[in-house]
């Protein structure tokens, strides 16, 4: 079938044959939505031919020269604007004519919105399912490390000790919301413009909620200008992978500090050495988790810059909005998966952590609560201790320190600390396990209060896995259900 051939191929060549050709095609791009544009393909030539639009017959001819297509793959398409125009060119190659009934009753439009949620609902499955098993690496690790304790910082100054499972335990918390987000911008995307056509709708009787079926939607983005026009739904994915991707960054820093301090060990695995020094071990993929960060924020902000100020309907602007949200969410799932396996191979060590949780003075908020709970105004017992800091130094012993706390208590009210509480107390609020174990209020990093938000967490983690597996069962079967509908034509 020649081009020229009136009616049958897809007219390009008076427009898009010239010096801008390569610049107007998303052909290479669409590779993305190749197998995304076939299932659209199949759904609405099967729905044609339900409503009777298309004849059984017609029918069957392009659904077995899809089959043909896919099997010869996206390199093999022929020259086109994009993936819609080369399959339709591939399909009316093979059947002739009637091969050009695909595109009865919709548009470009419709349909390349349809492909973009279609692909990014895997895209969306597959990174929360990577959220999902990054947060079970983090509660086993932290279930390992319950009484580990450490130091815990603000502005990364010695603040106070917390534990090692206390610390995992409040990026499972922040990565479970990350999930939560990712389902969230799902059952947004969930929806089909199928039917649309151009924007303003078809005269022919189509059944939009068999395509949206067929293609396993839960249900039609319902106004016709609407479904076309409408790229919030990617803006609101690239929102919530940035998102994720800024948590991850956090936790990258974070150990990537913490190595440098020599408390975590990463893997080999995980590391990498310079091609100068020899000794260097450097946590590159925790750089790179840093890194997937930026490119993330600004896949975000580059979706809305390009939607901006957009007018109803359809502009070609918007065949530069999804690829790139594509290709973002493969790199921060990826980002996501490595930072499980940094986290579940990390060897933390017991003992630096240990020295290293009393440095600073961390033990003080605990001196000045421990007076404060004696009787003593909370901004008073802080006045004493903020004393006493100025000379308790790392390597004091437990006596040592509380002498100066003594003398301080002294100093600012005339008053020996025991007045108010026994030195005995005051020696135990100054060792970081103790006053780890003290701090038990809910959400603490007290044994007792970890191991209760460890058990929330596997209770989040279950649920999150089943909702993600009924969103994922479900495209399954629509997949399977779309191939047995195909079957009874061809
Ligand atoms: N390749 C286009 C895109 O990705 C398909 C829609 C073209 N529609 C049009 N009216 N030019 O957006």
């Amino acid at each position: 079938m020649s081009d020229d051939d009136p009616g049958t191929a897809v007219r390009r060549d008076r427009f898009s044959g010239g010096p801008a050709r390569k610049f107007l095609s998303s052909l290479a791009a669409d590779e993305a939505i190749f197998e995304a544009d076939l299932a659209v393909d199949r759904a609405h030539v099967v729905m044609l031919a339900e409503q009777g639009i298309v004849d059984s017959a017609a029918a069957g001819e392009i659904l077995a020269a899809l089959d043909d297509v896919e099997a010869a793959g996206h390199a093999e398409l022929p020259d086109g604007e994009d993936v819609h125009e080369a399959i339709e060119t591939a399909v009316i190659d093979r059947v002739g004519p009637d091969g050009g009934r695909i595109h009865t009753a919709r548009s470009r439009n419709d349909e390349v919105a349809t492909c973009i949620r279609y692909r990014l609902r895997e895209d969306l499955l597959d990174v929360a399912e990577a959220t999902v098993a990054a947060r079970e690496a983090l509660v086993e690790v932290a279930g390992e490390h319950a009484e580990t304790v450490m130091p815990g910082y603000t502005h990364l100054q010695p603040a106070q000790p917390t534990t090692v499972a206390h610390y995992l335990c409040s990026y499972e918390g922040g990565l479970a919301r990350d999930t939560e987000r990712l389902l969230d911008a799902y059952g947004r995307v969930n929806r089909s413009p199928l039917g649309a056509a151009a924007f303003a709708g078809t005269p022919f009787d189509v059944d939009r909620d068999r395509t949206a079926e067929l293609l396993g939607f839960d249900g039609t983005v319902r106004n016709s200008t609407d479904a076309v026009s409408s790229r919030d739904f990617l803006a609101e994915a690239a929102s919530a992978l940035a998102t994720l991707a800024t948590t991850l960054s956090g936790l990258a820093e974070d150990l990537i500090v913490f190595s440098n301090k020599g408390v975590v060990e990463l893997a080999d695995a995980y590391a990498s050495t310079s091609s100068i020094m020899p000794q260097k071990k450097n946590p590159d993929t925790l750089e790179l988790t840093r890194g997937v960060a930026g490119d993330a924020i600004g896949e975000a902000t580059g979706t809305l810059s390009l939607l901006k100020g957009l007018p109803r309907a359809y502009n070609r602007d918007l065949q530069r909005a999804h690829a790139s949200v594509f290709e973002i969410a493969g790199d921060v799932r990826e980002a996501t998966e490595v930072a499980a396996g940094a986290v579940a191979t990390a060897e933390w060590d017991e003992a630096a952590l240990a020295a290293a949780a009393g440095e600073g003075f961390s033990t003080a908020t605990g001196v000045a609560d421990l007076l404060a709970t004696g009787g003593m105004p909370f901004r008073t017992a802080h006045e004493i201790v903020a004393t006493a800091a100025e000379t308790v130094e790392d390597g004091d012993s437990p006596g040592a320190a509380a002498a100066k706390v003594d003398e301080a208590a002294r100093k600012v009210t005339g008053e020996p600390l025991s007045a108010y509480v026994s030195r005995e107390d005051v020696e135990s609020a100054l060792d970081p396990a103790e006053s780890v174990a003290s701090r038990d209020s809910a959400g603490g990093p007290a044994p007792e209060a970890v191991a209760d938000e460890l058990a929330a967490a596997e209770a989040g983690i279950e649920s999150d896995g089943d909702a993600l597996a009924v969103e994922r069962d479900a495209l399954d079967a629509a997949n399977e259900a779309l191939d047995a509908e195909v079957d009874r034509y061809v």
